[in-house]
Order: C-alpha cells, then sequence, then structure tokens
C-alpha cells in the first residue's frame, strides 16, 4: 500500500493544503502505477463545503476583502481645486512607495535578526529580495517623470507643506541600515508622537550594520577597536566566502539606496529646478548634500586594500 498522501489529511476547509503537490513519505513503498486508479479518486475528499469547487470553500474571503480593495482603492483623495488630472498619479506613486518602504522595512528587519542569529544565508537572501524592490522603487521615479512640471505646478500648492521628507518610514530604513542622525527626530516637526516613537525605537535598536559586526564577532574576528575591525573584514574578503557574499548584499543594499537618492534629486530638478521644497528646505541643494551619504563606510573603504 502507497502511503497516504498529504492532501487525504488536509483538514476540513484547508484549500491551500487540499490542493498541495503530494509529499512523498521516504519510508513508504514505491510507488507502482495503478496506485492512483483514476484522476476522480486523487481528487482532494470534500470536506464540509457541501462539494464547493476549489475557490468556493466557506466563502469566507474573496480577492477584494482578503485584500482589502474597497479600503485600499479609496486611498487616492485629491485636494486641488480645480481639480488637476496628474495629482491622481502624484498620490498613488508616493503610496505605492510607502507600501514598499513598509516591506523593505520588513524584510531588513528580518534580514538584521538573521544576522543576529548567526544566519548568513537567510540575511543575505532578504538582502537580495530588498534589492529587487529598490530596482523597482527607482523604476518607479519614471511613472512621475511622465507629468510635466506645468502639470506639476497645477497642484503643487495645494499639497504644502506636505512633503517626503516628513516620510517617517523612509527615515526609518535609513536609521535601520546605519545612517542614524538623530537631529532628524526634531527635524521632523510634524511627525505624530506615535511616529517619533517608531523612529526613536529604530534609533534605540541594532542597525545592519550592528548586526554584522556581532555575525563577524560570533565566527571569531574581533570588531571592537578599529585596526581589529579593519584586519577581519579583510579576513571577509579573502577566505569567509558566505560573510563575503553578505558583506556584498549590504553593500549592494547601499549602492542602491545611494542610486535612488540621485535619481530622486534630477527628477526634483527637472520638476520645480531651483526653487524651495513644500516641506521647507532649500529644494535641490539640500538633497544633493545627500548624496555622499553611506550606509556602510567601511566597506567602501575597504576596496581599496584588497
Ligand atoms: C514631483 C516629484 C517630486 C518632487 C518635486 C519632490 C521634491 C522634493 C524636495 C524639494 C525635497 C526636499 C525636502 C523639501 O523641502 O520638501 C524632497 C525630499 C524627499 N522626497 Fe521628494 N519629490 C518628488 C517625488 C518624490 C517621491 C515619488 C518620493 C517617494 C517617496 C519622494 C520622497 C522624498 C523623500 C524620502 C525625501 C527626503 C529625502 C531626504 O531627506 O534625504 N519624493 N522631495
Amino acid at each position: 500500500m502507497p502511503a497516504p498522501r498529504d492532501r487525504d489529511h488536509a483538514p476540513p476547509g484547508d484549500a491551500r493544503r487540499a490542493e498541495a503537490a503530494p509529499v512523498k513519505d521516504p519510508d513508504a513503498a514505491p510507488e507502482v502505477d495503478d496506485a492512483v486508479p483514476d484522476a476522480a479518486a486523487a481528487r482532494p475528499a470534500a470536506p464540509d463545503d457541501g462539494g464547493a469547487h476549489f475557490g468556493e470553500q466557506g466563502g469566507r474571503l474573496s480577492y477584494a476583502s482578503y485584500l482589502r480593495l474597497p479600503d485600499l482603492l479609496a486611498q487616492q483623495v485629491t485636494v486641488a481645486e480645480p481639480v488637476a488630472h496628474d495629482e491622481r498619479l502624484f498620490i498613488t506613486v508616493h503610496q505605492v512607495y510607502e507600501l514598499w518602504f513598509a516591506q523593505c522595512l520588513h524584510e531588513l528587519g528580518a534580514a538584521r535578526d538573521a544576522m543576529l542569529a548567526g544566519d548568513a544565508a537567510t540575511s543575505r537572501r532578504l538582502l537580495v529580495r530588498v534589492h529587487v524592490v529598490e530596482r523597482v522603487l527607482l523604476g518607479t521615479v519614471e511613472v512621475l517623470e511622465t507629468m510635466t512640471p506645468q502639470d506639476f505646478l497645477a497642484f503643487r500648492n495645494a499639497l504644502a507643506p506636505a512633503s517626503g521628507f516628513q516620510s517617517v518610514q523612509y527615515r526609518e530604513l535609513e536609521f535601520l541600515s546605519g545612517a542614524r542622525d538623530p537631529t532628524y527626530l526634531t527635524r521632523m516637526a510634524q511627525a505624530s508622537p506615535a511616529e517619533r516613537a517608531a523612529l526613536q525605537r529604530r534609533l534605540d535598536e541594532p542597525s545592519l550594520w550592528e548586526a554584522f559586526l556581532a555575525l563577524l564577532s560570533a565566527r571569531g574576528l574581533p570588531v571592537e577597536a578599529d585596526d581589529d575591525r579593519r584586519a577581519s573584514l579583510l579576513a571577509v574578503a579573502r577566505e569567509r566566502a558566505d560573510l563575503w557574499d553578505l558583506a556584498e548584499a549590504l553593500l549592494e543594499h547601499d549602492a542602491l539606496s545611494a542610486r535612488w537618492r540621485s535619481r530622486h534629486v534630477d527628477m526634483v530638478e527637472r520638476q520645480i529646478g531651483t526653487r524651495s521644497g513644500t516641506g521647507g528646505s532649500s529644494g535641490a541643494p539640500y538633497l544633493r548634500s545627500r548624496l555622499a551619504l553611506r550606509y556602510f563606510p567601511e566597506l567602501w573603504d575597504l576596496r581599496s586594500e584588497l
């Protein structure tokens, strides 16, 4: 007798399990061709769904209810009077950014925790996912650049003093990555108490860089003194392949973030020239002053010593 198939053991109503490929029991006798006589017999036993077909079980969830689409699609609310056609695009693009920022925080937090737990491979895998999202975010700039400066001016005044400068998640990403400038806590004057607390938490918790150093230390590489750390990073580059791959994944995150800052300021100059920002900064000059920012400067310095 072949071992019972996994789907035969699916709990009632578990559509995903019922549709899953059979899992072979390694101790089971080899399967023979007549183990499943016909397709009808192979179909998962209908649980208490009254004979419903796939996708109908229980009627608990639909595409729209699972994804909360009524709420999500009600959030693109324009404010300009008279109505400006491109304002909706502007809002959608920024909302898409915030969704991806939230996802990146989720992944980078897990990548950091994996390093703290000594798991370099999982951390690298999550960082590679973030790289793909970051490339999407670079491409998203192009969508907004289909808007002309004249079209932007048609609604720009209506959104002031709102500005991307006030994006708490963007600043959380910087803090988590290791660029921890606490002055942003006071400079982001509009932040609510909850947002301020989120930023403070990011400042208090280990950054990606601190987690990477903790991993090096756990693998016997000293990181406390500057000289020791430099020697340890060289050792990583020369003889610790898994840690080097992880270091490269961190560097790629750094490089892609820098590329976005550069791409963003190009877009800003294209849209508003040398005007000051709606957030009250000098605009492009402020943004250009941030282009040299590195999350992991020691990984960049290492290049000249290899
Ligand atoms: C028409 C398009 C855009 C223009 C003209 C623009 C303009 C600006 C300006 C002038 C600043 C400096 C702060 C200020 O005084 O307001 C800024 C900062 C910022 N913007 Fe944009 N922006 C645009 C699109 C975007 C998009 C799509 C995002 C995505 C979330 C974004 C995110 C940010 C962030 C995170 C900052 C803070 C950067 C930092 O502090 O280093 N911006 N933007």
